[in-house]
């Protein structure tokens, strides 16, 4: 990726955590008896990661507002898609789940705090969201209809027709391996992963007041990014390591689950990616100063981690 990118990205990832670590809904209360609740929920948010989502939002922001600034309320917004998405992964990481107990180099919050306390941090990071976006209307620093839009696509994408929908099939196609094939993974994928994405690239161009075709580029963005960011995603889950990664390899084959690497094979499933992040490049292409989002979709299809 061109150098000039690397740092804007880079900036804007750090603003993000900077934001995330001064989150005042997750300040704890000295003594408080539900203090260790908040200490899991800020252990998982703070252990890193990449930020994809919260940096798509504020990149989606940027190219459709062309302001020069980002506001405070964009990145505020942002970071409660990082919370959607770390609840996510607190879950995923559970015995009863993927069994898992390293996560973003560290060991996994239910590892950390046990299992209850993990189940809970998950809970609490699922709906603290919803908490930010209404003050943040209330508040007046977002209208009410704003904050409704964000909330929507925020509940609609990682809910029971999104990612709790596709994660429900990761489970199911487990039970199923012999009767799974790409569509099945293309469709399954799209939901436990494209969807939150998706909310992303649109909490940007909600934000920014874009025009209708603007956020039809958006999804058709997220969607191939989406599809492509899985499957990386289960190539890197056999040819990484858990250093590089900082999550355990070997984990889908140990439990059985069919992926695009077994479906497509390690050079078919990197050409898709390639091509999907392509498409979704492609997209962007009739929009002045997209080159960051274009070189982001390609990048993540060469991802090592
Ligand atoms: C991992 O997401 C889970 C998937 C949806 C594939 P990321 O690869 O974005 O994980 P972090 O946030 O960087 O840890
Ligand atoms: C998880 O997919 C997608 C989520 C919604 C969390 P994976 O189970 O493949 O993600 P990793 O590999 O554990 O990060
Ligand atoms: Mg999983
Ligand atoms: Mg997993
Ligand atoms: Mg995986």
């Amino acid at each position: 990726m061109n150098k000039k990118y690397e740092e804007i990205i880079s900036t804007e990832i750090a603003k993000i955590n900077s934001f995330i670590s001064r989150c005042p809904q997750l300040k704890t209360v000295e003594g408080s008896p539900w203090e260790t609740v908040l200490e899991a929920e800020k252990y998982a948010l703070s252990a890193g990661g990449k930020r994809i989502r919260p940096l798509l939002a504020v990149e989606f922001y940027k190219l459709f507002s062309e302001a020069d600034s980002v506001p405070d309320l964009v990145y505020e917004a942002a970071v409660t898609l990082e919370m959607t998405h770390t609840f996510s992964l607190i879950h995923d990481d559970m015995p009863e789940m993927d069994n898992d107990d390293l996560r973003r180099g560290k060991p996994a919050t239910h590892v950390k705090y046990g299992t209850a306390t993990g189940l809970l941090a998950g809970d609490g990071l699922a709906i603290l969201p919803y908490e930010i976006l209404a003050d943040m209307a209330l508040d007046g620093r977002i209208s009410h209809l704003t904050a409704i839009k964000l909330i929507k696509l925020l509940s609609a994408n990682a809910g029971n027709r999104g990612m709790i929908a596709g994660q429900m099939l990761d489970l199911w196609s487990e039970e199923k391996k012999d009767g799974i094939n790409e569509e099945f993974l293309r469709k399954m994928s799209g939901l436990k992963t494209g969807c939150l994405l998706s909310a992303a690239c649109l909490f940007g161009a909600v934000l920014a007041y874009a025009s209708e075709e603007q956020c039809r580029s958006a999804k058709i963005y997220a969607k191939n990014v989406g599809l492509a960011f899985q499957i990386v995603d289960d190539v890197l889950d056999v040819t990484s390591s858990p250093e590089a990664l900082g999550k355990p390899t070997g984990s889908d084959s140990e439990r059985g689950k069919p992926t695009f690497y077994d479906i497509l094979g390690p050079d078919g499933a990197l050409k898709e990616a390639k091509s999907l992040s392509q498409a979704a490049a492609d997209e962007l292409d009739k929009y002045p100063n997209s080159g960051l989002l274009r070189q982001l979709a390609l990048s993540l299809a060469v991802r090592n981690k």
